[in-house]
């Protein structure tokens, strides 16, 4: 229809992620610079903006939000603003998810499961409190305690592990067993160009095929289905003389490959900044400046900026191989 949110290649928008916040209290080296600028509060889209945005957005055919940064939680409100959003279940939003650091899950599981929070996405780059020091120059401990936090508070968990080489690719195999001792379903993410400290190089990527041979000799491994999911996923089962075999059930690991697979060619989503730029690709050069359209009384107008926006989403990294000359980083982009 005249109203369905789809681009000029047929690719139809289900997935929307809003970065709440450009603020994190991490400093991940694949991500952000060791002297962030922050923006100005002015600048952030306040609350009626964004539930604004969001309404607008599930009357044209989203279907599943996911709250990003930096890190969502540092946004004050936002448990309030879940609430708010989840009321928008009844005109067609299925799922609300976040992707968080899982720092400050300890305090908030409990009050983002009561607001409607359906699951999360949590990063965790090793099991090693001096690896994970140096990746993101925090403690481990509290995030292995965010993580229990959601367990206990029946909010279901993906872990998200980017592999950097040189820095963890040499706990793949024991990021795998913990994961799969915990039960709790693990991607691993190659590593993507955009970071703000710009110290990507491809030769720092370890891609889907070595993380699978890695794993190779300690687990069955089987290749399930790639839908429209980042994530390639396989079903793992141990070796027969491996520890794990205690454990009588698979296990599910994810891969996302970005830069070795991309999935481009069935991308169905679309993110929107702090400041309300909305960006149909996480390699676009710009995006589209929607924030002026959020205090107006004008939705039509709204509406017809963003399908116009959304019709012209480029191909994608498949497309260009290479990151877009533009400043906006991925702490600010939401990932
Ligand atoms: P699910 O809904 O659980 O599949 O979440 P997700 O994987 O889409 O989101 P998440 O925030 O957990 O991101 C996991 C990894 O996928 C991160 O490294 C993101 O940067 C990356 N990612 C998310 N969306 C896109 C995308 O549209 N394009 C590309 N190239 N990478 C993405
Ligand atoms: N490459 C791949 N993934 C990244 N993320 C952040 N920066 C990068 C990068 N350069 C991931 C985070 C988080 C998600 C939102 O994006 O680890 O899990
Ligand atoms: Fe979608 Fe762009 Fe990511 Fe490709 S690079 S999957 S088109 S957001």
């Amino acid at each position: 229809s005249a109203s369905s949110l789809v681009d000029q290649f047929g690719r139809h928008k289900h997935k929307l992620r809003i970065s709440l916040t450009d603020r994190c209290n991490f400093r991940c080296s694949y991500c952000m610079p060791d002297q962030p600028e922050w923006l100005a509060k002015k600048d952030i889209l306040n609350f009626e903006e964004l539930l604004k945005f969001a309404t607008v957005m599930v009357s044209m055919g989203i279907r599943h939000i996911r709250l990003t940064g930096g890190e969502p939680l540092m946004r004050q409100g936002v448990v309030h603003f879940i609430q708010s959003l989840s009321a928008l279940k009844k005109s067609g939003l299925q799922r609300i998810s976040m992707t968080t650091n899982a720092y400050y899950l300890k305090k908030y599981a409990h009050d983002l499961k009561l607001a409607g929070l359906d699951d999360l996405n949590i990063s965790m780059d090793s099991i090693n409190p001096a690896t994970f020091l140096k990746m993101t120059q925090r403690p481990l401990k509290p995030v292995l305690d965010g993580i229990q936090a959601a367990v206990d508070a029946s909010i279901p968990v993906k872990l998200n592990c980017v592999i950097v080489a040189g820095q963890n690719e040499h706990e793949i195999v024991e990021l795998t067993q913990w994961a799969y001792q915990k039960n709790l379903p693990l991607r691993f993410i190659e590593y993507m160009p955009l970071d703000a400290p710009t110290h990507w190089q491809a030769s720092k990527v370890i891609t889907e095929d070595q993380i699978i041979a890695t794993l190779a000799s300690h687990f069955h491994i089987e290749k399930q289905h790639r839908l429209n999911d980042p994530a390639t996923i396989y079903q793992l089962s141990p070796v027969s003389d491996h520890p794990l075999n205690s454990v009588n059930r698979p296990f599910e690991l994810g891969i996302i490959s970005t830069i070795s697979k991309p999935f481009c060619q069935t991308c169905d989503r679309l993110r929107i900044t702090a400041t309300g730029e909305l960006f149909t690709c996480l390699f676009a050069n710009s995006g589209t400046v929607i924030r002026p359209l959020l205090q107006q009384d004008n939705t039509p107008l709204l509406q017809q900026m963003i399908l116009q926006a959304v019709w012209h989403k480029k191909a994608g990294f498949i497309a260009q191989q290479q990151a877009p000359v533009r400043k906006i980083s991925m702490h600010a982009m939401g990932g």
